[in-house]
């Protein structure tokens, strides 16, 4: 893990065009790198919107970094829709997706297309994204698709079904391994996904399977060929506890200056210099007076 924080200045035009899908295949076209990351609520929505990104999801990692499940396994579908909510509310110009958690998607096609809706007409998502790319991800892709409702497709690494993968791990280092994904990305471009995640697998298979998509890719821990990159907002900027995946870059560490800025403020609490006299309101003598009057009528 890269962990060298860099400051870039924020563009005065970024947040200024709205993503749409002709624009992000124009942008793979053109080989115009895609900023995707992730976000759960108001401030992390603003901080995408103003920073210029070009699609935010509301991932079921909020699970984890939000919600403080120890995995994305337990997050119930109306859990993610309050955070979805929130970001919306933040949210003008990048499109936005959001991420249908575990089992709210693999038991029937009505059921997948009833799930996705609700991110579509209850917290005003522009797509869905479904992990996975075996036969019942791909029909339910296939389903989302044909009732209007555009999806991201996931594969590699698919945190919602790791116990069966063999954990947190890097997927497709095998040629059995590696040729399933292939075929796992090609069904997903064929079921109509707009776009796919490819997480946590060997730059070199990412090479070999790009010039098969016709979709933009867009990578995590897939290195540099896929046409966009995304991060969790806690690991990137450094408000989870722990490393992360090697794949995460920190480009702030915000967790030790939260806990830098509570205890300061502790601290003065307890030894009385905060609040200060600036942080309280005045009010006129003569109005004191009259308090007190009425307060102590006998006086
Ligand atoms: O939930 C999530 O944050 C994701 C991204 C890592 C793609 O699925």
């Amino acid at each position: 893990m890269s962990s060298a924080p860099t400051t870039i200045n924020v563009p005065a035009d970024a947040s200024s065009l709205p993503m749409t899908l002709p624009r992000l295949y124009e942008m793979k076209r053109h080989g115009e790198p895609i900023v995707m990351v992730t976000a759960y609520d108001h401030p992390s929505a603003r901080a995408a919107e103003r920073a210029g990104v070009d699609l935010v999801l509301v991932g079921d990692s909020g699970a984890m970094t939000v919600l403080g499940y120890d995995s994305t396994v337990p997050v119930e579908l109306d859990e993610l829709l309050v955070l979805a909510r929130a970001v919306r509310r933040g949210l003008q110009t990048p499109f936005l997706i959001g991420d249908l958690p575990f089992g709210s998607y693999e038991i029937s096609d009505e059921q997948a297309v009833t799930s996705a809706m609700r991110f579509i007409k209850e917290a005003g998502c522009d797509a869905v994204k479904l992990e996975g790319g075996g036969e019942t991800s791909v029909a339910r892709a296939r389903a989302i698709v044909r009732a209007g409702i555009p999806v991201m497709g996931h594969v590699g690494l698919t945190p919602q079904t790791s116990t069966a993968l063999g954990g947190y791990k890097a997927q497709g280092r095998t040629a059995t391994d590696g040729a399933r994904i292939a075929r796992e990305a090609v069904a997903l471009q064929e079921a109509g996904c707009f776009s796919i995640v490819f997480e946590a697998i060997p730059t070199g298979l990412a090479n070999e399977i790009m010039p098969l998509i016709t979709v933009p890719v867009i990578g995590i821990g897939a290195g540099p060929a896929v046409d966009g990159q995304v991060l969790v907002f806690h690991d990137l900027l450094g408000i989870r506890e722990g490393l992360g995946a090697r794949f995460v870059k920190r480009y702030a560490n915000l967790l030790e200056d939260m806990v830098s800025g509570v205890a300061a403020y502790a601290h003065d609490v307890r030894s009385r210099t905060y609040p200060a006299p600036e942080h309280g309101y005045s009010i006129d003598e003569a109005e004191l007076t009259a308090i007190r009057a009425e307060l102590n009528p006998d006086s």
